[in-house]
This record gives C-alpha cells, structure tokens and sequence, in this order.
C-alpha cells in the first residue's frame, strides 16, 4: 500500500492503482493490465476529459456493445476501423518472408460454406463480370500442397455480402470451400467483386462520419486456407487499381496482396469454365509456413 495513510492526488493514483495488481498471481494477466491501467491512465492524463467527455465516451462504448449479438459484432468493427485488428494480427503472424502474408478476416465468413468441385461457379444467378480464379497451395519451399482446404468468401459486384442481401439472392451465394488436387491446385469461378463500406448504419459509422473518415473497403476476396502440418492462412487478394487500395477504412492492405484480374479473352478457357468470354482472370499461389 502506497497510500500510508494519505488519501488519493492526482500524483499517486496511478501508481497505488498498479500496486493493486500485487496479489494477481497469473503473471501474464498481470502484465496485461499494468500496460492497459498505465497507457488508460497516460490517455487520462494527457486528455484530460471533461466529466461529460468521459460520459460520452461511456455511452459510446455502451451503444458499440447494444449494437453486437449473433449476426454483427461491432467491437469487432471498431477493432478494425482502429487499425487495432490488423496491428494484432501483424505481431501475431511474424511468418518466414517467403509465406503469403495474413490480413484481417472481417465479419462476413460463415462456417458452414458449401464444399464445391473444382472449377465451380460461387456467383449463383448473378449477373457480375464473369472471373476465374487459379493457383496452387504450396509450402514455403514451393513444394505443392494436396488436399489443401480454401475457404473462400466475398462481396458481389454491388459490394453486398449474401448475409446483407439474404432475400435477393439464394443463400450461401459468393462463398464456397474448395480442396486442391494432388498438384496443389485450386480453380473456381466467380464474378469481380466491388469496394464496399463496412457498415455504417451503428456507432462505428457515427465515429466514422465525425472523424471525417470513409467507410470504404477496396475490392477484394477472402481466403482462409489451411493444410495439415501448415499453419493456417486468413487473408485477401484486392483487386489492382482499386481506387480505396491506400485508404481502406480497416487498414488491411498488404502490397503483397494485390493482384491483377487481368482481362482475357479466351473461348476457349471461358467454356471449359463455362463461363462467357470476355473474363478476368486472377492467378496466385499462396505459401503456407509449416507448423514444424
Ligand atoms: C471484410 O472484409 O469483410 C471486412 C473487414 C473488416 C470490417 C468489415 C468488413
Ligand atoms: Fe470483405
């Protein structure tokens, strides 16, 4: 006890409040909240909010919590729009340079996607600009990867998520989880996904709007790949020249994961795909670190 027989000042608040991790005997959990009590009391200080700030910051907390349940989780959001997700995410996955890079998984990946065959369209009565998307899984040394698991999601050409438009489109439409084959490759049909704003219709959205901030995504599709003995991959590939590539709203890209959907036009590819030609087509392998 620091206190000996004084009463609380502004100098030693902080300091009494760390002592009274003393008797916390989960040493990581205690290094934990020295580091949140130290950088929430520096905000504090620094600040220094009115009691009225301090309650509106309250509020605002409470209305990000009253915004969350099964399907919208918006302290995931303002994880995201804080930059805060994909700094986690950056210190976690410290990979081999060689391995695709990681970047956030967002709020729109369902566990329980179709399984398709390879080649197979995920964009289902849809009328976007036909892509086919190819590559392969391999490990770090290029050696290819059967039976590697892609579980691959994304927004249509409206930049809509089938959980954001369930009573246009057929269910599970634009996602799918496809296995490689034992060359290590993977190939399905979709259509060019668009930018999108994350949603702005809860509190997230009122921060954004005051911070004078965008809501928009660039275009991109949602990949969470995973193969035994491989740590497993949650990333996207953005479409090239997208214009909101170096202002995402969550911070995500990665320069490594941007890629061409080069335009093609090729019969005779298009019909084995069954697919019209004209197309985009999107080539990229992705590595995977072992788990050894
Ligand atoms: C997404 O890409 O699906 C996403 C990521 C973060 C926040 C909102 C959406
Ligand atoms: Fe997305």
């Amino acid at each position: 006890n620091l206190l000996e027989g004084r009463y609380m000042t502004v100098e030693i608040i902080t300091a009494e409040a760390l002592a009274r991790l003393e008797n916390c005997d989960d040493p990581r959990l205690k290094s934990i909240m020295t580091s949140v009590i130290t950088h929430l009391h520096a905000v504090v200080r620094e600040v220094e909010p009115t009691l009225e700030e301090w309650g509106q910051a309250i509020d605002f907390l409470t209305q990000v919590g009253h915004w969350c349940d099964d399907t919208r989780q918006e302290f995931i959001l303002l994880s995201d729009t804080l930059a805060v997700s994909m700094l986690v995410d950056a210190l976690a996955h410290r990979k081999p340079d060689s391995a695709t890079e990681s970047t956030v998984q967002g709020p729109f990946h369902v566990s329980d996607a179709p399984e398709l065959q390879f080649g197979a369209n995920i964009s289902k009565g849809r009328s976007g600009e036909p892509t086919l998307v190819t590559g392969r899984v391999l490990g770090i040394d290029g050696t290819p990867i059967a039976n590697a698991k892609l579980d691959v999601w994304q927004a249509s050409a409206e930049g809509l998520y089938d959980v954001q438009e369930i009573e246009r489109f057929p269910d599970m439409n634009l996602r799918g989880i496809f296995y490689t084959d034992s060359e290590g490759q993977f190939g399905f049909c979709t259509e060019k996904p668009a930018s999108y704003p994350v949603p702005t219709d809860g509190p997230v959205g009122v921060m954004l709007k005051a911070l004078g901030r965008h809501a928009m995504r660039p275009a991109h599709i949602h990949f969470m790949v995973s193969a035994e003995q491989h740590q497993p991959l949650t990333t996207h590939l953005f479409v090239r020249g997208d214009p909101y590539l170096e202002s995402d709203a969550v911070q995500a890209v990665k320069d490594s994961l941007i890629v061409d959907f080069k335009q093609l036009d090729d019969p005779v590819e298009a019909e084995q795909f069954g697919i019209s030609s004209p197309y985009f087509k999107v080539n990229e392998d992705f590595r995977l670190a072992s788990t050894a």
